[in-house]
């Protein structure tokens, strides 16, 4: 049986082999996406498809394509979060961002460049079934795009301009932006295991995904509130100095880490109901909440 650690280890030598590019059209282009991508990353969206897929007894390697193309997805996600007319952050994973290092415009087309290959990973996967692709690609698309992670990012930034914003408001918010991804690791690590889209388990895992995913969000505002820039590499308080009003601006600090440990607990109480060993998945959810970056 693999650990976490083991499963990430295999994973970034997976993405290093999987971003062996080279272009015609731009070496610069290349490099960064490479950049982007790599570097010191939790991969916990990776981690939770594959620690799905081997919960429910699925073969490791049925997980990587989607683990791969989901942490292109959030480096995409993450290069254009950082651009100037978005957070305006400097630094990421503890060194310049995409556009700091390069330029805004090839952060703009980096990101778009992670996207495409996120899904042309999961559809030229050969370990996978014809279903098991098309579902796998619906599934990332409909978590990834206006919906969900790209309609809660515009309204992480509409809601700036607002002076008024409701609990219920932030958590649309939370669970579009980030909810919706980990909601995606864990459904694409469940086709891979050969469950149906339909079943009872597959819904159980989507829930589980999201609670996860609202926890994480909950305690990166949290993290930003009270770690410093080193801890974080990335630059820390960024949000209150942006005023944003995350959920530590809502809530405050306390009540911030009581609603992050009470998703990770509905998390854990809906694993409960699932046949599987899905040790690893609740192991990874706790660090997600009790985590120092
Ligand atoms: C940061 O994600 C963006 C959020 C959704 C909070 P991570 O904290 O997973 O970033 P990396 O991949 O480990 O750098
Ligand atoms: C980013 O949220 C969410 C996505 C990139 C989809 P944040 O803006 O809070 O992430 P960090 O704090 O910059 O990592
Ligand atoms: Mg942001
Ligand atoms: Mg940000
Ligand atoms: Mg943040």
């Amino acid at each position: 049986m693999r650990d976490l650690d083991q499963i990430r280890y295999q994973i970034e030598a997976d993405l290093e082999t999987r971003l062996q590019l080279t272009s015609v059209h731009s070496s610069t282009l290349v490099e960064s996406m490479k950049y982007s991508v790599c570097g010191s990353a939790k991969r916990v969206r990776a981690v939770l498809v594959c620690a799905t897929a081997l919960g429910f007894g699925a073969e490791f390697s049925r997980a990587l394509p989607p683990a791969a193309a989901i942490e292109f997805i959030h480096a995409y996600s993450l290069v254009h979060d950082d651009l100037p007319d978005m957070d305006d952050a400097d630094t990421r994973r503890g060194r310049p961002s995409c556009h700091k290092q390069y330029s805004a415009t090839i952060a703009i087309l980096t990101g778009d460049a992670l996207q495409t290959l996120a899904f042309s990973t999961i559809l030229d996967a050969t370990e996978l079934s014809a279903q098991q692709r098309a579902d796998c690609a619906a599934i990332l698309a409909n978590a990834s795009g206006w919906c969900y992670m790209v309609g809660g990012q515009a309204m992480d930034m509409e809601l700036m301009d607002q002076s008024a914003q409701s609990l219920d408001q932030l958590f649309t918010m939370h669970e579009g932006k980030t909810g919706a991804l980990f909601r995606a690791a864990l459904e694409m690590g469940t086709i891979v295991s050969g469950i149906d889209r339909n079943s009872k388990q597959f819904q159980a895992m989507s829930s589980v995904g999201t609670n996860i995913g609202i926890a994480f969000q909950l305690t990166d505002d949290y993290l930003d509130a009270t770690a410093a820039n080193e801890q974080l590499g990335k630059p820390a308080g960024a949000d209150s100095l942006a005023g944003k009003k995350n959920a530590v601006a809502f809530l405050g600090v306390d009540e911030t880490r009581k609603r992050a440990i009470q998703y990770l607990n509905e998390a854990f109480g809906v694993l409960e109901s699932v046949e599987g060993d899905m040790t690893l998945v609740r192991n990874l959810a706790e660090k997600c909440v009790y985590r120092q970056h």
